[in-house]
């Protein structure tokens, strides 16, 4: 029988969770402050601030940032001297204090706002750069192409579309240079702290118009021309595609709003001319003209159209099992098992209050 609208209404016989974690300003704010203000987040890449005095700024919940390098080490301080945007300020916080940082995972720059991290990065990340480690950590990384985007969506559509693989049909380079039975064996594994993994296998880049193999330029230690992915809870993906590597970074600015920023980056030791293979590369599918990403972005927008606030709840299925391979749901059934105990909440009933035993 056909399902009405009613129909899909009713509480769903598999793994779902509510429409409020996209569309709720209560959850948002709640984000803000129980996420985004205690974990790690990869802020910068060290090679953005490369001489003896440069620096950089930037804003974790809504709490301005100063990014430092002190010549003999980088440095990330809270800096409240200027208002941010909105948002929750902690009165703990004092006027230019140092924040517990670290450079790890192939130059990234990572701090926290909280004074008292649990855990170093090596235990937040808890194995989940294992299977690029050797790509991006063997040679000093550069960055060459940033660019930002701000859409009207939430930040969390971003994770999920790292995550569900399903919409991959959208994308014509992913059919053209994939789509054989390697791909769709390509296994999505779950680590601690809410990260994801997504497997990688061998892409025929050169199916693609005006793209070549990608083998000549791999990434130290990287079979040719494959593709790995790491989904970092809350909303960090580390993306590596062969010759080119990407990071995408999420700024929450409201239920349905969000920064996303987009980094490329090559090997230091690249010859101009390599270089500039990387980045034709990577400009083929993630640049603001390539073929992928704003495929992507324009995804991410319709879905945030239909979960607004004020939209009517819904219910998103998370019922997709098929042995942890790439159309399985399994990334965002652990992404959100994690989300929903930052917040203490069911994220198939967000907004309901949690019963005292
Ligand atoms: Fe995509």
């Amino acid at each position: 029988m056909p399902r009405n609208h009613k129909d899909w209404l009713k509480e769903p016989s598999v793994e779902f969770i509510s429409s409020e974690c996209y569309s709720s300003q209560e959850i948002y704010e709640q984000e803000i402050e129980k996420i985004f203000a205690k974990v790690w987040i990869p802020i910068i890449h060290k090679s953005e601030i490369k001489n003896p005095g440069d620096y950089r700024t930037s804003q974790i919940a809504f709490q301005n940032i100063i990014i430092v390098n002190h010549g003999d080490r980088i440095a990330c301080y809270h800096n409240p001297g200027f208002k941010g945007v909105a948002g929750t300020t902690d009165p703990k916080l004092k006027i230019n204090r140092e924040l517990h940082s670290e450079v790890k995972h192939g130059g990234m720059v990572w701090t926290t706002l909280n004074p008292e991290p649990s855990m170093s990065v090596e235990e937040w990340t808890n194995g989940s750069f294992d299977c690029i480690a050797e790509a991006i950590d063997t040679e000093e990384l550069e960055v060459f192409h940033y660019h930002k985007a701000i859409i009207p969506t939430n930040y969390k559509l971003w994770h999920d579309t790292n995550s569900e693989f399903y919409h991959d049909y959208m994308h014509y380079f992913n059919r053209i240079t994939g789509f054989n039975d390697e791909y769709f064996a390509r296994a999505c594994t779950g680590f601690d702290n809410g990260h994801v993994n997504v497997g990688s296998f061998e892409v025929q880049y050169d199916k693609f118009e005006g793209a070549k193999d990608r083998g000549a330029l791999s990434f130290p230690g990287l079979a040719p021309n494959q593709w790995h992915m790491v989904d970092l809870f809350p909303g960090y993906n580390f993306n590596l595609r062969g010759s080119a590597y990407r990071t995408d970074s999420v700024t929450p600015l409201g239920p349905n709003s969000v920064m996303i920023e987009f980094r490329g980056y090559g090997l230091l030791s690249d010859t101009p001319e390599e270089r500039e293979q990387r980045i034709n590369d990577h400009n083929t599918i993630w640049g603001p003209f390539g073929r992928n990403l704003h495929e992507d972005l324009l995804g991410v927008t319709g879905q945030g159209v239909s979960m607004a606030p004020g939209t009517e709840r819904r219910n998103i299925l998370h019922g997709r099992h098929e042995n942890n391979t790439i159309h399985d749901e399994v990334g965002m059934r652990h992404f959100y098992a994690e989300w929903g105990k930052y917040l203490n909440v069911d994220p198939s009933h967000p907004l309901k209050q949690e019963e005292t035993q």
